[in-house]
């Protein structure tokens, strides 16, 4: 079903990406690293999901939302033991029998369990082990971070797992992000401090739906769940929430509650979801006063180049700031995909989170 808000995990669940799963099929067998780009909300969680049990390669996902900003070790083999505990069971039962002699790892029943403190698990014990049971099984394991840049504030993770792509040959690592986010900091051609600096690797570009797909796949989910919809509804739908696979997808999840579609609901859902995506700002905000003035900013403005951003920031502190404190906010902003850059020009990625902005500005 389409309009299930939930991140898809079936491919019958999933509207179109035929050519880029077909991408990753190919990719997983030679490319000891995937990287999948998008913006918010455009499905990246959810081709992974697909792309990953359509492989049919043992597979797991660290999920690094709400993670500290500076994540300690424990934090990670915490997250890394419940992704651990979330793999498939065809594979599960096998590879704990590969593992259950390391030290700092037992395995009750059905479920595995990492020691995180001193004398625990030791992470390259583990791959090491890992990679010599995929080579037995003539498989390629898949480690998935899904939202990679939310870990910018420690690089041990990202090089400790570069190292693994690096070294065992059946470990395919997989990266989810923000383009930004992951050039800036992961891939970054021109710093050979970044920890993939150099590295060849797939990208797999989750694009907006076109206007054509964003009404078909509206239509189609519409005739999943037995609401009318009219082609009129539909294109105000579209026009008003962008091709973007989230918003489209909350709308004929609100439309399903509701058992009725109207143009009424899409200016509810367009409210609510500006709101949402405003939220997600307003936990910035919280770090840093700038980033709600440099989006109040942009949101007032539509577009705007550096120099204007910096006086607009300026005027409202009413003193100068430097020109590398006026950077960091911007790059930050770029690099959490909530602004974007293009042709010198700053504007904010989402119009919704515009309206959401617009209709109540950041604390500043
Ligand atoms: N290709 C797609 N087909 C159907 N629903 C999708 C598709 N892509 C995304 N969605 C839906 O959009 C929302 C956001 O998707 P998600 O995978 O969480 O995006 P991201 O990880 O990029 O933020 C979810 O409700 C998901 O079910
Ligand atoms: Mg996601």
């Amino acid at each position: 079903m389409y309009f299930d808000p939930r991140p898809k995990n079936q491919k019958e669940d999933l509207y179109n990406r035929q050519r880029e799963l077909k991408q990753f099929t190919e990719a997983v067998t030679h490319s000891p690293l995937i990287v999948i780009t998008g913006l918010r909300r455009t499905g990246k969680t959810s081709f992974l999901n697909v792309a990953m049990i359509q492989s049919n390669q043992p597979h797991t996902t660290l999920d690094l939302r709400g993670l500290p900003y500076n994540p300690s070790r424990a934090d990670i083999i915490r997250r890394l033991n419940s992704a651990f505990n979330k793999i498939d069971h065809q594979w599960f039962s096998k590879l704990s029998d590969a593992l259950k002699h390391l030290r700092g790892i037992s395995i009750l029943g059905n479920e595995i369990s990492f020691d995180w403190g001193k004398d625990g698990i030791d992470l390259p014990e583990l791959f090491a082990e890992i990679d010599a049971w995929a080579g037995k099984e003539k498989k390629h394991f898949l480690m998935a971070f899904d939202e990679i840049q939310l870990v910018r504030g420690d690089k041990w993770i990202p090089q400790f797992f570069a190292h693994v792509a690096d070294t065992y040959r059946n470990v395919t690592l997989i990266l989810t992000g923000s383009e930004c986010g992951m050039m800036f900091d992961f891939l970054d051609f021109d710093n050979p401090n970044a920890p993939l600096f150099g590295r060849d690797y797939v990208q797999i570009q989750m694009v907006n739906f076109t206007t054509q797909q964003a009404e078909d796949f509206l239509t189609k989910g519409f005739q999943q769940i037995g609401v009318e919809a009219s082609p009129k509804v539909v294109s105000y739908a579209v026009q008003n929430l962008d091709g973007i696979a989230g918003w489209l997808t909350l709308f004929g999840s609100r439309c399903q509650t509701k058992h009725s579609s109207s143009e009424a609901l899409v200016d509810e859902v367009v409210f609510e979801a500006g709101k949402l995506a405003r939220e997600e700002a307003v936990k910035l905000t919280a770090i840093s006063k700038r980033y709600g003035l440099a989006l109040n900013y942009l949101a007032g403005v539509g577009q705007a180049g550096w120099g204007q951003i910096k006086a607009g920031i300026e005027a409202n502190e009413g003193h100068a700031i430097t020109n590398a404190a006026a950077s960091k906010i911007l790059n930050t902003l770029v690099k959490v995909a909530f602004i974007q850059k293009i042709e010198e020009k700053y504007s904010i990625t989402d119009p919704l989170m515009v309206k959401g902005i617009k209709e109540e500005p950041l604390p500043q």
